[in-house]
């Protein structure tokens, strides 16, 4: 599976649900005014910006926001909502690729680290994250946990969401740290449609490891945009790193991230 046959055209066409999931009013309502607070004035870089499901009321919220993109596609749909000049992108790889300027704030939302398949790859992503990153600059990372908790002894595969007319199945590979999902979806006869996205799964652990490796201290770790604690059971996280040695990392502006 290659990139463009995941985020082509056709998932560029139907990624967009105004007003429902995960563009209902109560997801993005607390995850723009949550990255305004981290932003603290700056400007935002995100990576993976896609259809700027996220960009677009962050940049309506006053923040100026530019991005990282690799499907031309996607980026289409950016485009029928916010030009060139309001919202700049580049068109790259967001483990490596350059974009201009110096940022307040980089972030990385909705599980989209787990598309880079590779340690390695996630690792660059950090460093790539922080070489973005002014003075005392955040890094935050949306990301799902890891159901292995699930899976039990044997089996290879896990349904995570049912719903009418809708399977999320998951399939691992504990010994390479991947999953596949797939998306069954369907109406009242008896075809289904299936879109299936690889990916590497990433305790939280790992992912503050990656971060030390890139030069982040982790500031804080909620288990939802609305600030609600991180616990034994949280399915998601959202994890804010800073650049270490760029001051308090747990001092007011954590406060008044909303810790
Ligand atoms: C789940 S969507 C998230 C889009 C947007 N951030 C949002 O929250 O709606 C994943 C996006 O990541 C992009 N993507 C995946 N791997 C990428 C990479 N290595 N570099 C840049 N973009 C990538 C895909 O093209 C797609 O637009």
């Amino acid at each position: 599976m290659d990139h463009s046959a995941i985020w082509g055209a056709d998932v560029a066409a139907s990624y967009d649900t105004p007003g429902t999931g995960m563009f209902a009013p109560e997801v993005l309502g607390p995850t723009v005014d949550r990255l305004v607070a981290l932003a603290d004035g700056g400007p935002a870089l995100e990576l993976a910006i896609g259809t700027g499901r996220v960009a677009v009321p962050l940049s309506e919220a006053g923040v100026r926001v530019s991005g990282i993109e690799l499907s031309e596609p996607m980026l289409e749909r950016l485009r029928t909502k916010a030009d060139e000049a309001r919202i700049p992108v580049v068109v790259g790889d967001m483990a490596y690729v350059r974009a201009p300027g110096e940022f307040a704030l980089v972030y990385l939302v909705f599980n989209t680290i787990s598309n880079l398949l590779t340690q390695d790859e996630q690792v660059a992503c950090f460093r790539n994250a922080a070489r973005h990153l002014r003075h005392g600059g955040r890094f935050v990372i949306e990301l799902w946990v890891p159901e292995l908790r699930s899976l039990p002894p044997g089996a290879g595969a896990t349904v995570w969401h049912e719903e009418p007319g809708y399977i999320g199945l998951d399939t691992y590979d504990v010994l390479n740290q991947r999953v596949v999902s797939h998306h069954f979806r369907f109406g009242e006869g008896t075809q289904a449609s299936l879109g299936r996205s690889p990916h590497r799964y990433v305790w939280p652990a790992e992912l503050d490891l990656m971060g030390q490796l890139a030069g982040f201290e982790l500031e804080a770790r909620w288990s939802d945009w609305d600030g609600s604690g991180f616990t034994a059971d949280s399915r998601s996280h959202v994890s804010v790193y800073r650049l270490a040695g760029s001051g308090s990392a747990t001092g007011t502006d954590a406060g008044d991230a909303g810790s």
